[in-house]
């Protein structure tokens, strides 16, 4: 197993199939215009299945599939397949906003996707169309049926919570995901790039999410973190028996047992969320590396590792967006909706 310089394993990658959504979530996207990844740039499913098998080969166990809104990558269902052919990859999850999920549902289990995590900020239908642009929550529930209809399992729920958009409707949403057998996480507004309107007034810390709902359904017990001590999210049993998790990346950072790292889709490989730049993989490929330089590339990278993003921020005072608008049209890779949510 690889080690980085803080004893963290590399166990987790996250790859971004496309850096284009199909919605404008004030927390990711907040400014007009967008340079967007030149679509030649964009790895081809044979690059990306071989950066993948080089990573698995190292130690990665889970690879999850995000974007952008990576259902909107042609053809997606055929890399699903190539991935979870992958002999030693024990987890294969995928990122969604769920607005276009009914229709694909079916075909990415076919592919053998094992996992889904859907995002869903609010249940109002005005407040999802002010926070996102374009969403609509009844296009999301479509999304969660045909989910539980094509038979995946484990599937959870993503909720940014924003103190004045929707601290309103964590209990709603506690509820629809009880209803549908799902685990809500509850998570923590981030400042990552492109969140250009974070300001530290609209996190609502992981204690006061647990409190409110602790008040809402008759108490909270915190539960040990389960299977993987390097998920992000701490889990809670409420009152009624739901289990929710909730995601402290700003309030109570878990960096020390980070062991994620980020493909792009054009080939850029971070090593932390708030990385300022990452190693290009593509040039490496389309220069001709064979797979022991990809891996040797690999292993050094992660062995240099010594990223602690957000650790780091939590010190900083006047804590505001973490990149000006100037520095992310210069430099697309800063945005979260590149890096991948
Ligand atoms: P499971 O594989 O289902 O356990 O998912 P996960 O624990 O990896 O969580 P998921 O990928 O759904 O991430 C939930 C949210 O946590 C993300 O959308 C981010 O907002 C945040 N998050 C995930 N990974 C990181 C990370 O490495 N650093 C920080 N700071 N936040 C993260
Ligand atoms: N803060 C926290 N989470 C974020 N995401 C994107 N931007 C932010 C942010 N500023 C995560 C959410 C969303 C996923 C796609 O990316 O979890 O559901
Ligand atoms: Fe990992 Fe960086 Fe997130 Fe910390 S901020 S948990 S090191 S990705």
């Amino acid at each position: 197993m690889i080690r980085d310089r803080f004893e963290r394993p590399l166990g987790a990658l996250r790859i971004s199939v496309t850096d284009r959504c199909n919605l404008r979530c004030r927390y990711c996207m907040p400014a007009a215009s967008y340079r967007w990844l030149p679509t030649d740039s964009l790895l081809t499913f044979d690059e990306v299945e071989r950066v993948a098998r080089a990573f698995v080969e190292l130690g990665v166990r889970k690879i999850r599939l995000t974007g952008g809104e990576p259902l909107l990558r042609p053809g997606l269902p055929d890399l699903v397949a190539r991935l979870a052919r992958l002999p030693g990859l024990a987890d294969l999850a995928l990122t969604t906003n769920g607005t276009r999920l009914a229709e694909a549902a079916e075909r990415l289990r076919a592919a053998g996707l094992h996992r889904l995590t859907i995002s869903l900020d609010t249940l109002d239908d005005a407040a999802m169309r002010a926070l996102t642009r374009h969403g609509s929550p009844v296009d999301v529930r479509a999304g969660l049926a045909a989910a539980a209809a094509a038979g995946f399992a484990g599937t959870k729920l993503n909720t940014v919570v924003m103190r004045d958009t929707n601290l309103d409707q964590l209990e709603g949403i506690v509820r629809l995901a009880a209803a549908h057998r799902i685990e809500p996480r509850f998570i923590e507004y981030m400042d990552v790039g492109g969140a250009l309107e974070w300001e530290p007034g609209q996190v609502v810390p992981g204690a006061e999410i647990v409190a409110r709902l602790a008040a809402a359904f008759g108490g909270a017990e915190r539960l040990s973190r389960g299977e993987d001590p390097h998920a992000p999210a701490r889990r809670w049993r409420l009152g009624d028996g739901t289990v929710i998790g909730v995601v402290t990346s700003t309030t109570e950072p878990f960096c020390g047992a980070c062991d994620r790292s980020r493909l792009t889709a054009d080939g850029r490989w971070f090593r932390c969320l708030y990385a300022p730049s990452g190693t290009d993989l593509r040039a490496l490929l389309r220069g001709g590396a064979d797979d022991v330089e990809l891996r040797r590339v690999l292993r050094q990278g992660w062995a240099a590792r010594e990223d602690r993003g957000a650790e780091l921020r939590v010190g900083v005072p006047d804590r505001g967006a973490l990149v000006p608008l100037t520095r992310l049209r210069a430099d697309p890779h800063l945005e979260m909706h590149v890096r991948g949510g």
